[in-house]
């Protein structure tokens, strides 16, 4: 089987790339633009294998698009290509609109072209995966909202209504509904997942758990968003990467599956976790380390480098997944709990400073983005 992988050096697209030539025998074309975001330095260790194929090319570049799916043939496409930082998408939505709404309509339009032309039998084997988030429901209630909720909380489930807040969660919403409309209207054979917040190895280091890890080993201020009680589902990378393969090669046809950790947490404990293992594995070199005194001894700890700073505007509160239906139809279930993932992902920024040194090279230099002006 071959697969067109959108976004392939990207966060998730690289750990997608990875598993499949790690473990499968299928063959992998990368289609990526590689923005500030794009580091194919993520795909050193399979960059060399045969079964490998790097295109560079915009998903706003249709008469590319074309050329690549006349060159290559794939059997199916897993669409993860965006544009994906909320803070970026508040100081400037123009290019979430372009790559994630208008990229995203190429890409199935140029699919189209390409599906409509093949022979019965891989016309039917063919599929469009197209990779989204758990954004687009919108928020969920909070347990600090009322007494009642913290026994019964709600979960998103794939019938959960789309109300998005940020652009970016808008823009993805948007690009969703093409992806259904394309099966409804044209019959293309389209699959959407919808997962929850992402960490794990080779995370561009402006999302919180890298720019956390980072800032701590620099003694930098850990920049906490208001309160720090929004909270989050973690998922690990890798155990998304397996569930998106499971979609495209055993979903049905139309159907929509939400992948979630079970990892419920609110910011605030995430930082102060990340803080705990690094007093662990690299504790801070110098700081009172010739006070006798006990109470100060406790400013080593990374959790000193915590500050509160003004909230992110529009910053959902909530957001939890409900991933039974993923789990009974096609039997996924993650590997990783939050406490065996996050203690692996802090090793592994240790170990890799100069692949981070490297991807922030650039113009960005972990600065506060999406205040709002
Ligand atoms: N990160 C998360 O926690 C999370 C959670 C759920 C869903 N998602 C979705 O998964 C997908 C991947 O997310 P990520 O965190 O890996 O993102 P990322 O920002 O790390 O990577 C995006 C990749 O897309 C490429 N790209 C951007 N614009 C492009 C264009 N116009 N043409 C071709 N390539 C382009 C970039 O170069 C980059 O390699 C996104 O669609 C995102 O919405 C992310």
């Amino acid at each position: 089987m071959k697969l067109l992988v959108t976004g392939g050096a990207g966060f998730i697209g690289s750990a997608v790339v990875r598993y499949i030539i790690n473990n499968t025998q299928d063959n992998v074309v990368n289609l990526d633009k590689l923005t500030y975001a794009g580091n194919l330095e993520s795909l050193t260790e399979v960059s060399d294998n045969e079964r490998y194929v790097f295109e560079q090319v915009d998903i706003c570049n249709r008469a590319e698009l074309d050329r690549v799916f006349k060159q290559h043939q794939p059997d199916a496409v897993m669409h993860l290509a965006a544009e994906s930082h909320v803070d970026r998408s508040i100081d400037g939505p123009a290019e979430f609109i372009q790559t994630n709404i208008v990229g995203t309509y190429n890409l199935l339009e140029a699919a189209r072209a390409y599906w409509s032309e093949l022979d019965a039998e891989r016309k039917q084997a063919f599929r469009f995966h197209h990779i989204s988030t758990d954004e687009v429901y919108g928020d969920l209630p909070h347990p600090a909202d009322s007494v009642e909720l913290k026994t019964d909380l709600p979960l998103f489930t794939e019938k959960t209504s789309y109300a998005p807040s940020s652009p970016y969660s808008a823009s993805k919403a948007s690009s969703d509904h093409l992806v259904r409309a394309w099966l409804r209207t044209y019959g293309l054979p389209t699959l959407i997942t919808n997962c929850s917040n992402n960490y794990g190895p080779y995370h561009f280091p402006e999302k919180l758990i890298p720019l956390v890890i980072l800032n701590a080993l620099e003694g930098k201020p850990l920049p906490i968003y208001g309160k720090g009680d929004q909270i989050r589902d973690w998922l690990h990378v890798e155990d998304h990467a397996r569930a998106l393969y499971k979609v495209v090669t055993e979903g049905e046809i139309g159907e929509t599956y939400n992948i979630g950790g079970h990892n419920e947490k609110t910011n605030l404990e995430v930082v102060q976790t990340i803080c705990k293992i690094l007093d662990e594995l690299a504790p801070r070199a110098g700081v009172n380390a010739k006070s006798e005194d006990a109470s100060t001894s406790l400013t080593t700890s990374y959790s000193s480098l915590i500050t509160y700073v003004s909230d992110r505007p529009g910053h959902d509160r909530r957001y939890a997944i409900d991933a039974s239906k993923i789990a009974k139809e096609l039997g996924w279930e993650p590997k990783e709990t939050f406490e065996t993932g996050i203690r692996k992902t802090v090793q592994w920024y240790l170990d890799n400073q100069q692949w981070c040194k490297n991807v922030q090279s650039g113009s960005y230099q972990r600065e506060r983005l999406g205040v709002s002006k």
